[in-house]
């Protein structure tokens, strides 16, 4: 059998360019040598108030966009994380072997806690045990994650381990699947931050609906760094090594090359060239995401046939830890 692998991502805006590489496009990889369910995590969306319309709307823009990407329904479970309630059932008895004091180290709970102090609600702070029963319910193998979940997998690995510590082996203790080095995409505007999709500096954020006069203009205004020369200095020239990384995984240059293929030239040409390579890239993921988007009777049958997938797993590691626990059976 194969090992399997699950991930997931909020619908709380378009997807950026930074999960495209970061993520998505190697999920798309994977989704071969591995048994892979890759779900839209809403109800992980809402511990941050969201308008019911738009959430509504953005659950099914981010299934349009797994499969535009890549992600095969007739190989991978794609499916909607609260069409399984199995996870919030696993979630209460995890919340039961959780400490106040191992969710209050949480720096997310701590970053979101101070970004949103209007509404900090008890969903924010649980948030990182729903993360690990979304795992844990499908023995998930590995979880590619990015850097900001790692502590979150940390948590799932501990509780795995707990649980079949108390009540005899049950879950698999998962591990983190750490993409490999340039896939951390920064933002157009201030490289030393992660590209984000809720920057408030929009043109610090490649959309993956951008348009293709966006894109370039998003390109030709990135920020790069004093100096003229198109070399790879994380440190020193955050900038045109971001806009290195890009051009690399667009197109697939090695670095090398770019460097000489930009030798003497100055950012002007350059900026211009990685603007046409995520063109390139961008557009016909664009039209084949708005294609695929403007068929909502063929997604919802995608996402009904990866519930009835993922409910029947998720259905049997939970009767299991159910009668674990000591419930009795109905
Ligand atoms: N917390 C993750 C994020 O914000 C999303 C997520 C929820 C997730 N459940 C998951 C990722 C399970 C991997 C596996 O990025």
């Amino acid at each position: 059998m194969k090992p399997t692998i699950l991930s997931g991502m909020q619908p709380t805006n378009d997807l950026t360019l930074g999960q495209y590489f970061g993520a998505l496009r190697n999920w798309t990889e994977l989704q071969r040598e591995y048994n892979g369910l890759f779900c839209v995590v809403d109800l992980h969306a809402i511990t941050v108030r969201q308008e019911p319309a738009k959430l509504r709307r953005r659950t099914l823009d981010v299934v349009a966009m797994y499969l535009a990407g890549g992600i095969d329904a007739s190989v991978s479970t794609l499916f909607v994380q609260s069409h399984v309630p199995e996870h919030c059932q696993l979630q209460w008895i995890l919340s039961c072997l959780t400490s106040f004091g191992e969710c209050s180290r949480m720096t997310q709970f701590k970053d979101k806690s101070s970004q949103h102090a209007d509404n900090v609600n008890v969903g924010l702070f649980t948030y990182p045990i729903l993360m690990a029963a979304d795992i844990l319910i499908y023995n998930a193998d590995l979880v590619p994650v990015g850097e900001d979940q790692k502590q979150h997998l940390e948590l799932t690995r501990n509780l795995a381990e707990r649980f079949n510590h108390i009540y005899s082996d049950t879950f698999t203790v998962p591990e983190p699947f750490i993409p490999k080095v340039g896939a951390k995409i920064m933002s157009l505007q201030e490289p030393e931050k992660k590209m984000s999709k809720s920057d408030p500096n929009e043109r610090a954020t490649l959309f993956l609906t951008d348009t293709d006069d966006q894109i370039r203009s998003k390109l030709r205004r990135a920020v790069t760094d004093s100096g003229s020369e198109v070399i790879y200095d994380q440190e020193h020239r955050p900038g045109v090594s971001n806009l290195i990384t890009l051009y690399h995984l667009a197109t697939n240059k090695s670095v090398a090359d770019i460097e000489k293929e930009f030798d003497g030239r100055g950012y002007a040409p350059f900026k211009e060239a990685v603007g046409e390579a995520l063109v390139d890239l961008i557009s016909p993921l664009r039209q084949k995401y708005l294609e695929i988007r403007s068929d909502e009777e063929s997604l919802n049958k995608v996402i009904k046939m990866g519930a009835e997938h993922a409910r029947e797993r998720a259905r049997r590691t939970l009767r299991k830890v159910y009668k674990k626990t000591g419930f009795v059976e109905l």
